[in-house]
């Protein structure tokens, strides 16, 4: 057992928490659209094919905005073909993900979806294979309600009004070798401040997400981010940050040290993106759309990739369906407290994915749908956090990581609003349960009034590879951690690996 202190000061305010932060992402791929969302002959699907058991678990996890409809998917997508009827829509080779996308659902049936699970629609646009005017053109289908052909063409498709959706992103991972139509920095950045001013000049509320580095160890990070920020500086409201996370070779500790990694990429980003402002004498300032983030097991999705044959083109096969267990989810709520910890510069955040592709919500074809364990801290943090966010400073004992020298084992933060506090903590520690005490004397004062914990949820298992799976799905699930509020502080003790969150009222 160590020990552990923090202070709940609403000195050390961050910012008003911005909903977006709790995005989601739904790519066409493997089976997150076709039998995972969409499954038409599922006992439990409504007059639309959705399912209804997968709607009601979205609700639940609490997704804000949702990027839509890649990833690596879009880099190749023509958006027309998921228009119109749907019996003459073109089936096509998807060659992102080697597979067949029937294209039985597009803009309208997700945007139909996306109003029954209360989310809304971010969409990114093909800059791989195509460019700046098929970029127009999918924005003035979808935005404008001047009567052209384009609007026309959307109300005879069954939707008069605008989708009007606000967030675009210009193209996705375009330093990725593996995109198609990668290009490098300048040849990106001419292409996105192109296509930004003609879709500005189209609609002058949308805000645009230029494409960062698909991950901090790029070859071309740091770079790529000033190149691409210094032609399109003006153009741009966010600059994208992908990261992704594996334990990796049995090193549990080291995997737990992630968020380490998660918060120096956007501190990193920060400071490039002010230096640009710098330089051209600007106050503006760019934020950040960490618009892919997730615990992902990539090393067996590269494996198995490795297998596909050039006559071998499925539709909606099983694709980089990862089973989370309670180190995984553990590690995944370490990386929401980073997210809410730099909110003020990340104003998005999309957890890659939502449905069966690396994914919180599982489905069976024909079957039940499930939580993985990563859906637990996602669901209590959307709903939890509230009002404004707040650093929670702590002291605690420390782990060496062959990566980042000497790592915090706890880890905080905490959002105030007017009806009390919500508390968010980690130990990362694989070997040793942490005593928490978090003053709260500052927050007591503010609110003009005592505290105590009305809610009190834990995420962790003895067994922190017990995963939940399709025989046993809810093997692994929410308990308590025993918070109370002694003497004018929250005191718990936090279990070796594990995630928590409170709420004081
Ligand atoms: O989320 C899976 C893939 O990861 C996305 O398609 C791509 O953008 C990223 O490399």
């Amino acid at each position: 057992m160590t020990s552990a202190s923090g202070t709940l000061d609403p000195k050390n305010e961050v910012g008003a928490l911005d909903r977006r932060l709790f995005g989601g992402f739904v790519e066409h791929l493997g089976r997150h659209i076709y039998d995972g969302i969409f499954e038409p002959g599922h006992p439990a699907a409504d007059a639309d094919g959705f399912r209804t058991d997968v709607i009601d678990l979205v609700r639940e996890l609490g997704v804000s905005t949702i990027r839509y409809p890649g990833g690596n998917f879009v880099s190749g997508y023509n958006w027309e073909d998921g228009v119109g009827a749907q019996a003459e829509r073109p089936r096509r080779l998807d060659l992102a993900w080697h597979a067949t996308e029937t294209n039985q659902v597009g803009l309208h049936e997700f945007s139909g979806w996306l109003d029954k699970v209360g989310s809304d629609l971010m969409l990114a646009v093909n800059l791989g294979t195509r460019g700046t005017a098929e970029a127009l053109d999918l924005l003035e289908y979808a935005n404008t309600s001047v009567d052209t052909a384009r609007s026309r063409e959307r109300a005879a498709n069954g939707r008069p009004d605008p989708f009007g959706v606000q967030m675009w992103c210009l193209g996705n991972e375009m330093d990725g070798f593996w995109q198609l139509g990668h290009r490098n920095a300048t040849d990106y950045g001419k292409l996105a401040v192109r296509t930004a001013r003609a879709m500005r000049q189209l609609d002058p509320t949308i805000q645009l997400v230029i494409c960062g580095s698909s991950g901090r160890s790029m070859p071309t990070f740091g770079s790529w981010e000033r190149e691409v920020l210094t032609q399109a500086f003006d153009d741009v409201d966010f600059i994208s940050c992908h990261a992704y996370y594996e334990e990796q070779d049995g090193d549990a500790q080291e995997f737990l040290a992630s968020a380490v990694d998660m918060a120096l990429f956007i501190d990193e980003v920060v400071t490039i993106a002010d230096e640009v402002a710098a330089e051209r004498g600007s106050d503006k300032r760019i934020m950040i759309s960490f618009d892919e983030w997730n615990v992902w097991y990539l090393s067996r999705w590269q494996e198995e990739a490795l297998t596909y044959t050039n006559d071998d083109w499925p539709v909606a096969p099983r694709q980089l369906e990862d089973q989370y267990n309670a180190l995984d989810a553990v590690v995944f709520g370490d990386l929401l407290i980073t997210l809410l910890q730099r909110s003020d510069r990340v104003r998005s955040a999309s957890l890659a994915q939502l449905v069966n592709v690396i994914a919180p919500i599982m489905t069976e074809p024909g079957g039940i749908a499930w939580r993985q364990t990563t859906f637990f801290p996602f669901s209590v943090t959307s709903r939890l956090a509230q009002g404004r966010v707040v650093r929670v400073p702590v002291e605690s004992a420390t782990f060496s990581s062959d990566r980042f020298g000497d790592v915090a084992r706890v880890n905080a933060v905490a959002t105030i609003d007017e009806g009390g506090v919500s508390v968010f903590v980690v130990n990362r520690s694989t070997a040793d349960a942490a005593d928490l005490r978090i003053d709260l004397s500052a927050v007591r004062a503010e609110l003009g009034r005592e505290l105590r914990v009305v809610e009190d949820r834990l995420v962790h298992d003895d067994d922190p590879y017990a995963a939940n799976t399709l025989t046993d799905p809810e093997r692994v699930g929410l308990s308590a951690a025993g918070a109370t509020v002694a003497a004018g502080a929250l005191e718990v003790t936090l279990p070796a690996i594990s995630w928590a969150a409170f709420r004081l009222e």
